[in-house]
């Protein structure tokens, strides 16, 4: 039986790899695509998911655009020098014919949900502003999404874009805070993990051949994306942690997880932090452990992972 997904994202190089498994795979069903400013700014990330969606021949999915910047802090200047400008590694890109829906992210999110309750699972991939605000519409979503995934933070692997925060949380730590700490089931998919695969040319080239028109704008920006992780990280190949959250929905079993409880650093240099207590471990100050219980990835067969990518994508 297919999972029936909303997925919100900022696409963004790896957003729209991630995007491509859930246009394609079998086993889900897109219920509509959510966009935030993150990778790139708002209007760019809505362009960039009709655009994807109308490549793979899915301008059916719903697109409906949220946040625009974060809750409490400024927003930083977009990443250009990873995603390009554009967001897709600055090549040139077709034509948009698709329009957005007019709902705003949040809205969409609420109506479909409680459309199906119990039924469908949010997948979140860039700050989670547009889940944070879907909350504040509707509090009972917690108990009626099926799950929630996160593609962000880091347990125990450091962070990305300062020495301890992942860059999706540091972007809106407040509407992290809210989001990861909000009482629904929820399962924290972060660097701990997306560090472990790393994405291949050779990986890409089977994609590249078996997606025809998206194939090629996956490939291409693909280019510009591993140029960042060869220079700055020095990886053959690139990272792609925002398919990683579709992996653990698919293929939990490629995946080490504990139960535990987060919080979210919301100021001060470490900002954007997760801080994580591992269930029943007693601390100094029971407050490490009193936010609801969620589940968190700590291990992954890397490996297999890029593997089942690739292989959902040949
Ligand atoms: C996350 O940050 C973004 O740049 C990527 O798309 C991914 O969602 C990785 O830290
Ligand atoms: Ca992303």
């Amino acid at each position: 039986m297919p999972y029936p997904i909303i997925f919100d994202t900022d696409p963004g190089v790896d957003d729209a790899q991630a995007i491509a498994i859930a246009l394609r795979h079998p086993d889900i069903e897109l219920l509509g695509l959510t966009t935030t400013y993150g990778n790139v700014d708002v209007e760019t990330a809505t362009h960039n998911a009709l655009l994807l969606a109308q490549l793979a021949g899915r301008s059916d999915v719903p697109v409906a655009q949220g946040a625009a910047s974060p809750l409490v802090k400024p927003r930083h200047p977009a990443p250009a020098h990873i995603h390009g400008k554009n967001g897709l590694g600055d090549i040139e890109l077709p034509k948009v014919q698709g329009k957005r829906d007019p709902r705003s992210a949040a809205q969409f999110i609420v109506d479909t949900v409680n459309a199906r309750p119990g039924e469908v699972t949010l997948v979140t991939v860039g700050p989670v502003g547009n889940l944070a605000a879907a909350l504040q519409l509707d509090p009972a979503l917690v108990d009626k999404v099926k799950r929630v995934v996160v593609m962000g933070g880091s347990i125990r692997e450091g962070g990305n874009v300062t020495p301890v925060a992942e860059a999706n949380m540091f972007n809106d730590p407040h509407a992290a805070q809210r989001v990861l700490t909000a009482g629904w089931p929820l399962t924290l998919v972060g660097l701990d993990v997306t560090h472990r695969c790393v994405l291949t040319r050779e990986h890409m080239d089977r994609i590249e051949a078996g997606q025809g028109a998206l194939g090629k704008v996956l490939a291409e920006s693909y280019t510009f994306y591993s140029d960042f992780y060869r220079e700055f990280l020095g990886i053959d190949g690139c990272c792609p942690h925002d398919s990683c959250a579709l992996a653990w929905l698919l293929r939990p079993e490629l995946f080490t997880t504990a139960p535990g409880h987060l919080a979210v650093v919301t100021e001060g240099s470490a900002e954007g932090q997760t801080i994580f207590a591992p269930e029943g471990r007693g601390f100094i100050q029971e407050r490490w452990s009193q936010t609801p219980l969620v589940e968190v990835c700590l291990e992954a067969d890397g490996q297999a992972v890029v593997e089942w990518i690739a292989e959902t994508l040949s």
